[in-house]
């Protein structure tokens, strides 16, 4: 099976994902990944015969999750890109997307992004999220650090690349591509990665809302952000969020004076649903590992496993090693 396709997504788990899988509690049944982020332990579950719900509150994931995970047969075909689109949505994305002219991008290559987004409005559900998510993945290859909160006069410099090859030695010619020219590099790998599993579904809600809302399932999967580390993923990719009008506020994991109180809260919503509860999080984290451990062990029977790991954070391997952590609980 060709797997899992290139979505560069921030602490993403897809070099960890047949580890989590190999230590899950269940071996078959549902399982709901409330913070699904860029899909890769939801592509890995459903590559394991698992029916998946996968959860984010971001648009720029709900639509990987759509493509990639909830899709069991739908395919984009290259023909895609000659097609034309009605003029008159063009114009009217070009001035929705001029906000992000002079932050992310060039004025044409704005442009660009609305006749392609038009072009998506276009195709049936299953193709236009394929289109969307492989359109995703192009904004963020165009952009330095592979994100979308780094400032304009940084990214027009990290842009030049006479400028990148003199100072890092590599020209970095993929920023100054076109988004279709990356779409394009990408859609066979995109096609292949879709294949029919069990039922699986996307959906694009705040973890709590989607704990309250979700039916029964076997095991509920959570990688949210860690606090103490880079952990800011609507200013990673909200953007695209804004793109289509579909930014939305939510509850807040990334602070270390919170995370613990509001993690308690979702293991008392979460143990209604399920039969066990499965935590990403690394030795780094504070809350402490120690601390996360004493919270979880009031609602069922803990065990803690535990992997080196060192993250990929923006094409550079990161010194500080840290040892990356599964908590295993069973709900009484
Ligand atoms: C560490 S990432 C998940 C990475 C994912 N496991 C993967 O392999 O790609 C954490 C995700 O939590 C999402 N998130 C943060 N707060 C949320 C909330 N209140 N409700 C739902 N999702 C949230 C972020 O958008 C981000 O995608």
């Amino acid at each position: 099976m060709p797997g899992y396709p290139k979505v560069n997504y921030i602490g993403n788990k897809e070099k960890l994902a047949s580890w989590i899988i190999g230590e899950f509690p269940v071996k078959s049944g549902t399982v709901l990944d409330l913070f699904g982020g860029g899909c890769s332990v939801a592509y890995a579950l459903k590559e394991s015969g698992y029916s998946v719900v996968v959860n984010d509150i971001l648009y720029a994931d709900y639509v990987l999750g759509k493509a990639l995970i909830e899709n069991q047969d739908a395919t984009l075909p290259e023909a895609v890109f000659s097609y034309r689109p009605d003029p008159a949505r063009v114009k009217e994305l070009t001035e929705r997307f001029s906000f992000l002219s002079e932050r992310l991008y060039y004025p044409e290559e704005t442009e660009e992004l609305a006749r392609l987004a038009a072009l998506a409005d276009a195709l049936p559900e299953g193709e236009r999220y394929l289109f969307l998510a492989l359109l995703r993945r192009a904004m963020i290859r165009k952009l330095p650090y592979s994100r979308m909160n780094v400032p304009w006069d940084q990214i027009r410099i990290l842009r030049d690349e006479e400028y990148s090859y003199r100072k890092y030695g590599r020209r970095r010619a993929y920023h100054n591509q076109s988004f279709e020219s990356h779409m394009r590099e990408n859609l066979e790998a995109y096609n292949a990665a879709v294949f029919a599993g069990r039922p699986c579904r996307a959906c694009r809600m705040d973890a709590f809302s989607m704990a309250e809302a979700a039916g029964p399932v076997d095991a509920v999967y959570l990688d949210p952000p860690y606090p103490s580390t880079m952990n800011q993923y609507d200013d990673f990719y909200g953007l695209f969020d804004e793109m289509f009008g579909l930014r939305r506020g939510h509850a807040d994991f990334t602070k270390r004076e919170t995370f613990l109180a509001n993690l308690e809260e979702l293991v008392r919503l979460l143990r209604q649903k399920a039969g066990y509860l499965v935590l990403s999080q690394n030795t780094r984290v504070k809350p402490g590992p120690d601390q996360i451990a004493a919270m979880l062990e009031a609602y069922g029977s803990v065990s803690i496993r535990e992997k080196k790991h060192n993250y990929q954070v923006t094409g550079k391997e990161n010194k500080n090693g840290s040892r990356e952590l599964l908590f295993l609980v069973r709900f009484r």
